[in-house]
């Protein structure tokens, strides 16, 4: 018999990006304070990998209930060998589910393209990244999702180089952030660097640094799921107010280069890999 251990639920509005993201990450934090209390999860060293899984697999889910359909549900069931997550949404639905699960296919708005989804790598993600998954739709009526999180043992979290703090000072970067300290003493090995946030979530390292020229709210939910201590925004971007502000409140660093991606990606690469 499944042994459940807690039961966590979220209700989510189509376009309501100002909160894209919370849903998910209040679950991965009600996942790490409850665990805690359970004895089938005492000595529970596969903590990260499970946590990571779950993060990026719930917040695909939920961004789509939020960016292509009215109104949904995301329920997500902690039981002790797994993670189940249900996200329901009353339309509109999806018209061909090969279409939607092929790579780079998205009819993500215009609104929700500029804030850097529509890669068209969501599902895909899902089903890369989850242990089990199933989504069924029907055109008028609405969209189901299914996705399981196994637990595994992993061990390899990559090495560790460089403080952010060096970094800042060798690329001359200009920190946004207050209260960093936390970011400051963090150290990285690698960086990653894209304006799409799927890609980001799908591909970017965990505990790594970003470089992008987006700055809309929604990349500190994506930095916190991928535990990014700092976000280098290129080309001299202006960071709004209220990401800075989220950013504080996660302990996620913002800085600022004058230089292009490329060009700030070039000097990166070399201080980590050319030491
Ligand atoms: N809950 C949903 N309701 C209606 N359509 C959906 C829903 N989820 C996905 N889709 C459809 O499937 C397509 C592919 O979804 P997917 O998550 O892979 O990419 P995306 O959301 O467009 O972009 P990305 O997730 O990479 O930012 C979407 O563009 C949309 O047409
Ligand atoms: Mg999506």
């Amino acid at each position: 018999m499944e042994n459940k251990v807690a039961f966590v639920e979220y209700t989510l509005k189509g376009e309501d990006y100002q909160h894209l993201g919370d849903a998910t990450l209040s679950t991965r934090e009600k996942i790490e304070e409850t665990i805690q209390n359970y004895d089938c999860y005492k000595n529970f060293n596969e903590k990260k990998d499970f946590l990571r899984c779950f993060g990026i697999c719930s917040y695909e889910a939920e961004s789509n209930i939020i960016i292509h359909s009215h109104f949904g549900i995301l329920k997500t069931t902690i039981l002790c060998e797994k993670i189940k997550t249900v996200a329901v949404d009353i339309g509109p639905g999806i018209e061909s589910l090969l279409l939607a699960l092929t790579p780079g296919y998205s009819t993500a708005s215009k609104q929700a393209r500029d804030l850097g989804f529509g890669a068209g790598m969501g599902l895909i993600n899902i089903q890369k990244i989850s242990d089990f998954s199933i989504i069924s739709s029907r055109k008028g009526k609405g969209t189901y999702l299914f996705f399981e999180i196994w637990r595994e043992v992993v061990t390899d979290f990559g090495r560790i180089e460089m403080k952010t703090k060096e970094i800042i000072e060798k690329l001359k970067l200009k920190v946004l952030t207050e209260n960093s300290e936390l970011s400051i003493e963090k150290e990285i090995s690698s960086a990653y660097a894209s304006d799409l946030l799927s890609n980001v979530l799908a591909k970017g390292k965990e505990e790594s640094a970003w470089l992008t020229v987006q700055t809309n709210i929604n990349i500190i939910g994506v930095a916190v799921i991928k535990r990014i201590p700092i976000i280098i925004v290129t080309e001299d971007t202006n960071v709004p107010y209220e990401t800075i502000k989220k950013a504080e409140e996660n302990s996620i660093m913002i800085a600022k280069a004058t230089s292009d991606t490329f060009e700030t990606s070039g000097k990166l690469y070399e201080l980590l890999n050319l030491r």
